[in-house]
């Protein structure tokens, strides 16, 4: 069934609408997700360079969209084979779509109170493969992990409130209950 069209320069309008009328992050996450889901899978943003991954940070961010004031972070991210990314937050709302194989992310909870710099003491609270269609949303202190569990690189579309190297959002090492910046290359 060939799905809705839906361009992303739509998408990014009704963003634009969205956030400027609340900056409640429950509401705004509401109304991004099934648009969010709709905008990716129309798929006409695809290009087959997004599939190009960064063999040292283990995926690739290829950046769709971003304002000027550097909110609304919208990038295509490929996964390799076997690889993913730490547990880590977003400083910011996200909002995930499954696009091309199945990705498996692990939850995680902050036990600590966050006052010890570096310090940072996460549980595992569950997790969800994700495919074709699924969403995923997360307020801003969410915390996960992406797992790419298959033999071919994987493709998800990721929306963000603001870009990810702009929100002092941190990477978590769960065994040694650390945090430290996390940021990211993005082609
Ligand atoms: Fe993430």
């Amino acid at each position: 069934m060939p799905s809705e069209k839906y361009s992303l320069s739509e998408f990014v309008s009704d963003l634009r609408r969205i956030t400027s009328e609340t900056t409640d992050e429950r509401k705004i996450l509401s109304m991004v997700r099934p648009l969010a889901k709709k905008a990716a899978l129309d798929r006409s943003w695809l290009m087959k360079d997004h599939y190009r991954a960064d063999p040292e940070q283990g995926f690739g961010s290829n950046l769709l969209h971003v304002e000027t004031d550097n909110s609304l972070f919208i990038v295509a991210v490929s996964w390799l084979p076997g690889r993913g990314a730490p547990a880590h937050d977003h400083g910011t709302w996200a909002v995930v779509v499954g696009v091309d194989g199945p990705e498996r992310n692990i939850f995680w909870e902050r036990l600590d109170d966050g006052t010890r710099p570096g310090h940072a003491e996460l549980r595992e609270r569950g997790d969800k493969t994700m495919s074709e269609g699924d969403v995923v949303a997360m307020p801003a202190g969410a915390i996960h992990s992406v797992l790419n569990e298959t033999a071919q690189t994987t493709l998800s579309f990721h929306v963000y409130g603001r870009h990810l190297n702009h929100t002092g959002r941190s990477k978590f090492d769960p065994e040694n209950s650390s945090h430290e910046p996390f940021i990211i290359r993005t082609q």
